[in-house]
Parts: structure tokens; C-alpha cells; sequence
């Protein structure tokens, strides 16, 4: 394998010196970039793009052939694993991704395996080509659901407000859900091992709708088992490759999520960084959090946002610059530049000697 060329992501989530504060996207290769448009369509469904390791290795590329930014993501979709799960995955122009068969009995869950891993090989080859071509470039990311986050979309059966169907199974049958949320943990932890081996640098664990939850509700059904499967990770599978851990309205327990055995720790807009800072310490790093809606303002309004980022974090290492959720298709491609431009060239004041 090359040597990574350029490692500021690395060194950030370890809080290690920088030049500049690194900066990469969350969902980076997506459908705000007409080459990702056109290779979706000549893939004819998300489905086979994700599936099709040469061309989810092309559109992991595409953001990086335009801009400077830090680090690559590979492409793919956490709901990959309930699909290996057999509850069928398709992904419905304009209501988003939808199961086939959603979890609703009882006896379908007590049933229910971890997926063979096989199946989800098309992730790891994505993985081993995107390193190949990257040659050393830049890091590349591999990334998971948390297990709440799956259990959601695979009980509601697709994305509806509020997620009822999960909450109700957590009022009635608690015990059920814990056997789930169980089963998905030791799946995730798995499905990240076997990511690291193929190549992933850097892991990072999705909670989206973790912030949902009330604060015992979110100890008891999400945390738990992101620990669990951050300690599977690295003591079953013994990697000591980064975590970084994001709880979409994760703001108002930092504290708690620092002492999840994460490296770093995804934060939204809603927190202040330099609050958040001073929760967490020196213990883990921080990810974020512009608010994807700067980037449809003018060029000027990208620069300032940006500048008040990087002042709230302020001086030092540990910072990795990034939306506080996934790029939205109505970004022009340019804004984005002119985002990755001015936190590389405005974040040198901040780690000058
Ligand atoms: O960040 C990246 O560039 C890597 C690729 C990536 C995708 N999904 C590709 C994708 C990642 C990291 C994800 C994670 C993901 N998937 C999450 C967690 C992050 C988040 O956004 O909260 C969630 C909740 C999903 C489930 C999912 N997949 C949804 C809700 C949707 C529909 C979203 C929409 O905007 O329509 C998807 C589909 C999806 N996954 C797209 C992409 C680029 C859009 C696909 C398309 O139509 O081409």
C-alpha cells in the first residue's frame, strides 16, 4: 500500500499538529455533482451503483478530482447491512430508501442473523479499489449505521417522521428491541472490521436519528450500543483505527459521547464549537458543523460562515472542519470550492507556531 501523502486528517483526530484545518463532506459524492448524476444513471439504480464495486469506486473519486479536500468517503449506504439482512432495500425517487420486508412480528426478529458478510463483499472491493486509485492521496473513510439509527428504518420499514413504529416497539416491547439493537451491534462492529482489513483508515459510525430520543431513551437504546460496538471493535477485532462517532442532536450529551471510546466526535449546527470544546477537553476530536444551507448563500456568506467556524473552534489541532449534515442536491458545485478553499487557507492563522 503507498504511503498516505497527505495525512491532516489523521492528525487532527489525534489532536497532532496541522498546517490547516482538514476538511471533507459528508455525502461528498452525491447529487449535487452532475458526474455523480450521470454515473447513477448509467448505473440505472442506487442499488447497482452501491453494489457495482468499479463504479462506487468512481463517484468515491469524483468530489476528489475537483476539490482539495482531506479525505475520501467511500460510496455506499448504511442500510446496506439490513439488505444483507434479507429485509430488501430500494431506494424511491422522492420518498427515499424503503424495505420490502420491514420488521413487525415478533417471531421475523427473534429470527433474524447477522448478515453473511459475503453478501456485502461489494463493499470491501469498493474499498480495496478506491485505496488502489487513491495511491495514497488522501485517507479513506468507511463508515456504518448505528445500530438505533438501523433499527429504525428496518422496524418503520422507511423514513417517516418521528420514527413511531420503533418508538412504539420500545414502549411495548423493550425486550425485543434490545434483542435487535444487540444483533445490529455485533453486525456493525463486524461490518467495520471487515472494512478496516479491506483498507477504511478511518471509521465513522452514522447515529442520525439518535437525537430523537429523551436522554435515558438515548443512553439506554443508542449509546449502549454504540459502546458495544466500538468495543467489539477494537478488542475482538483489535483495530486501533479512529472512530469518529456523529449523533445527529447529539449536542446535549458531549460529554457522555466522549467517554464512548470514539476518537472524534460528529457534531451538527445546533452546537456551538467552542462550547463543545470545552465539554470535551482534550479527550476526543470534533467534526463540523456549517449548516448545509451556507453553502446556498453567495460566495462572500461561504467565506464568513467558514471564518466563524474556525474562531469558535479556535487555536490548535483537533478540528475537523465539515457540514453538520449531508450536502444537499441544490448545492452549486462551485460553493463548495470556495467552502474547501477558505478553511484550508483561513485556518492557518490558526495553527501557526
Ligand atoms: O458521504 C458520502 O458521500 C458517502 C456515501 C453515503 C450515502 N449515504 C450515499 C447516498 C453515506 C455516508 C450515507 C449514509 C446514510 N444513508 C445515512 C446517514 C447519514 C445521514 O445523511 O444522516 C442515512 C440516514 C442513509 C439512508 C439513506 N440513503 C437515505 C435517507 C437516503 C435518501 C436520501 C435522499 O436525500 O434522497 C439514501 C440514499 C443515498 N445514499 C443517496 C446517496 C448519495 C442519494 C442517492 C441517489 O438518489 O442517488
Amino acid at each position: 500500500m503507498s504511503e498516505l501523502k497527505n495525512d491532516r486528517l489523521l492528525k487532527a483526530i489525534r489532536r497532532e499538529p496541522v498546517d490547516m484545518t482538514p476538511i471533507w463532506i459528508m455525502r461528498q459524492a452525491g447529487r449535487y455533482l452532475p458526474e455523480y448524476r450521470a454515473t447513477r444513471q448509467r448505473a440505472g439504480s442506487f442499488m447497482t451503483l452501491c453494489k457495482t464495486p468499479e463504479l462506487a469506486c468512481e463517484v468515491t473519486l469524483q468530489p476528489l478530482a475537483r476539490y482539495a479536500l482531506d479525505a475520501a468517503i467511500i460510496f455506499s449506504d448504511i442500510l446496506t447491512i439490513p439488505d444483507a439482512m434479507g429485509l430488501g432495500l430500494e431506494l424511491i425517487e422522492k420518498q427515499g430508501p424503503v424495505f420490502a420486508r420491514p420488521l413487525r412480528e415478533e417471531k421475523v426478529i427473534k429470527n433474524l442473523r447477522q448478515p453473511d458478510f459475503e453478501s456485502l463483499s461489494y463493499v470491501y472491493e469498493a474499498i480495496k479499489l478506491a485505496r488502489q486509485e487513491l495511491a495514497g492521496k488522501v485517507p479513506l473513510i468507511g463508515f456504518c449505521g448505528s445500530p438505533w439509527t438501523l433499527a429504525a428504518y428496518m422496524v418503520e420499514g422507511k423514513s417517516v417522521p418521528g420514527f413511531p413504529a420503533v418508538r412504539e416497539m420500545m414502549e411495548k416491547s423493550p425486550v425485543l428491541l434490545h434483542h435487535l439493537l444487540d444483533l445490529l451491534a455485533k453486525s456493525v462492529a463486524a461490518h467495520l472490521a471487515a472494512q478496516i482489513e479491506a483498507g477504511a483508515q478511518v471509521v465513522m459510525l452514522f447515529d442520525t436519528w439518535g437525537g430523537l430520543l429523551e436522554t435515558e431513551d438515548y443512553f439506554n437504546f443508542s449509546l449502549h450500543y454504540l459502546k458495544q460496538a466500538i468495543r467489539d471493535l477494537k478488542e475482538h477485532y483489535n483495530t486501533n483505527i479512529p472512530v469518529i462517532l456523529f449523533t445527529k442532536g447529539g449536542g446535549r450529551w458531549l460529554e457522555e459521547i466522549a467517554a464512548s471510546g470514539c476518537e472524534a466526535i460528529g457534531v451538527d449546527w445546533t452546537v456551538s464549537l467552542k462550547s463543545a470544546r470545552e465539554q470535551v477537553g482534550l479527550r476526543v476530536a470534533l467534526q463540523g458543523n456549517m449548516n448545509p444551507a451556507c453553502l446556498l448563500e453567495s460566495p462572500e456568506a461561504i467565506r464568513k460562515e467558514a471564518a466563524n467556524i474556525l474562531q469558535a473552534y479556535g487555536r490548535g489541532s483537533g478540528h475537523v472542519f465539515n457540514l453538520g449534515h449531508g450536502i444537499t442536491p441544490d448545492v452549486p458545485p462551485e460553493h463548495v470550492s470556495v467552502l474547501v478553499d477558505a478553511v484550508h487557507e483561513l485556518s492557518q492563522a490558526y495553527h501557526a507556531a
